[in-house]
């Protein structure tokens, strides 16, 4: 569809999920896609997802598991960038290294991983003291606004969601292959969407701003969740089931 966008990012090394997405897209006739980072972190099938990603069109960037996954020694990554380490070739890892943190689109897109300035950072979600999840205020997010997009492109929580501050907007399109997580950092806390589906976004100007829609595309999750069962991960099989951290 012309002038349309689809946005996607957190694959995690989930190729059957993306290949699902990938289709849902070309569906709608869209042939531009961006994607947000965090490609191959997981015990999944990473492999797979580098060279499906080297050899597309698909505009993308790092996130902040790929730079740990070029930059960490692996006795020092977590279990997640581990299993993925180990199933890569230099040439993979050399792609990553190749990747930029932040891109630029002429009409005026700005795309990152969490922040502009920082790919750990939750930009429309914080962590309360007790650990639950909730929105921080307009004020929060607007100061990690940079430079003059109108459009602001973030994932990395995995949630959907799309904040509108002023003339602005800042979406995230979800994740496509790890709709759950727990993490401990900055204290113990779970992300979950709730559904196993696949997420993205796509996203159009028109007179009076962005107009974008979150999509949700089930899939068959049997080929990933016998992966993580291989590599001793119940969190991701629970996670790829049903969309929950257990
Ligand atoms: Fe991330």
């Amino acid at each position: 569809m012309q002038g349309t966008l689809a946005v996607i990012s957190d694959i995690h090394g989930n190729v059957d999920a993306l290949q699902a997405v990938l289709q849902d897209i070309r569906a709608q006739g869209i042939d531009r896609i961006v994607n947000l980072g965090d490609h191959l972190s997981g015990p999944l099938a990473a492999t797979e997802t580098a060279e499906l990603l080297m050899n597309s069109d698909i505009l993308s960037i790092r996130g902040n598991h790929d730079r740990q996954l070029v930059e960490q020694d692996p006795c020092d990554m977590g279990a997640s960038d581990r299993s993925a380490h180990a199933q890569l070739q230099p040439r993979h890892l050399g792609w990553l290294r190749s990747l930029p943190p932040v891109s630029i689109l002429p009409e005026g897109i700005l795309l990152c991983h969490g922040t502009p300035r920082n790919d750990t950072t939750y930009w429309l979600e914080t962590v309360l003291p007790g650990g639950q999840v909730v929105l921080k205020e307009d004020a929060q997010i607007a100061e990690e606004l940079e430079g003059r997009a109108s459009l602001f492109l973030c994932g990395h929580t995995h949630i959907p969601r799309r904040i509108d501050i002023g003339t602005r907007t800042i979406l995230n399109p979800g994740s496509v292959g790890c709709p759950a997580y727990d993490d401990d950092r900055p204290v113990a806390h779970v992300m979950q969407t709730g559904t196993p589906a696949a997420s993205y976004a796509t996203l159009r100007p028109t007179a009076t701003g962005w107009a974008t829609s979150h999509h949700h595309v089930p899939y068959d999750p049997a080929r990933m969740i016998r992966l993580a069962e291989t590599a001793g991960r119940p969190d991701w099989v629970h996670a790829l089931r049903h969309g929950r951290a257990r």
